[in-house]
């Protein structure tokens, strides 16, 4: 092709597809082609502006390493990864509703038993979390099992801490025949998504805040169901209607109940004030 101009260069680049032999692939390329194009035809990009914009890429891909990923944080604040839950995960009225996975998510969490407390010496106000797991049908399922993570009551997640090695608030449950599920922890609290890379500096750019709501993390999975990752969200928590990454559901959202010192779900007794969440998990077969 010669003589490539504003007019004719977008079918040029298209045309250049026509060897390419994965249908998908052609298709998710071309579409690719026909959008960034139409991106600097409708802001008539400058030269400089598009240097500012690889340099940011280059910038967020020399961000990532096996701790940090600047790539998912920046498709998360820009409502990419919400977008793809929502296209991949549309549910019946009823189940339990996905949200963004998020960054902190550690395999290999250990297995506790009913009522365990995840967050033995984090600093927090005590929380009791329970409920169950059912089929649509309002079935307990057994067998389930919920991988729950969250951060400690100052807003960091384990792996955030400095050297990051000594895992806490994380642990697995597996229901057994009445689908029940109940868990110690410490009350979530709101906390703001890593600022100090170029996803930082380009929400302050667009003038906005970097909070999440406070939040507990769980992957439901039972033999036979589709698995669910979502979060459990604190009801009253103020970026609740602003979470920096889109994810938040009216039917996520949970009463943590404040009660004074005293019995506590478990049977036990607690010496200080505690709160108690319960939330019923909903899922599809498979
Ligand atoms: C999180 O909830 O852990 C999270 C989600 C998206 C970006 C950063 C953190
Ligand atoms: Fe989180």
């Amino acid at each position: 092709m010669r003589n490539a101009n504003e007019e004719n260069l977008t079918d040029a680049v298209l045309a250049k597809l026509e060897g390419a032999s994965d249908p998908r692939f052609k298709e998710i390329m071309s579409s690719l082609i026909r959008h960034l194009h139409a991106f600097i035809r409708e802001t008539e990009l400058t030269e400089k502006e598009w240097l500012t914009g690889i340099e940011f890429l280059t910038a967020t891909g020399k961000k990532c390493d096996d701790k940090r990923q600047e790539y998912i944080l920046l498709s998360d604040t820009l409502g990419v990864s919400m977008l793809v839950d929502a296209i991949n995960h549309r549910k019946p009225g009823g189940a339990t509703e996905t949200t963004v996975l998020g960054p902190f998510y550690v395999r290999g969490a250990k297995d506790m038993p009913m009522w365990a407390d995840i967050a033995r010496r984090v600093a927090g106000e005590p929380a009791y979390v329970s409920g169950r797991v059912l089929d649509v049908n309002g079935r307990p399922i057994a067998g389930a099992v919920l991988d729950v993570w969250q951060t400690d009551g100052e807003g960091f997640y384990d792996v955030q801490r400095p050297g990051g090695n000594e895992r806490y608030a994380r642990g697995k449950f597996t229901t057994g025949a009445d689908g029940r599920y109940g868990l110690r922890t410490v009350k979530p609290v709101s906390y703001p998504i890593p600022t100090d890379g170029p996803v930082g500096k380009m929400l302050l750019g667009m003038g906005r805040h970097p909070y999440r709501p406070a939040h507990v993390h769980v992957i439901a999975t039972a033999p036979g169901y589709e698995r669910v990752a979502t979060h459990l969200f604190v009801e009253g928590d103020e970026y609740l209607d602003s979470d920096a990454v889109f994810g938040v559901k009216r039917s996520l959202v949970v009463d943590f109940k404040d009660h004074p010192a005293g019995p506590t779900p478990d049977g036990s007794k607690s010496a200080v004030p505690f709160c108690t969440a319960e939330f019923d998990f909903k899922l599809v077969r498979s």
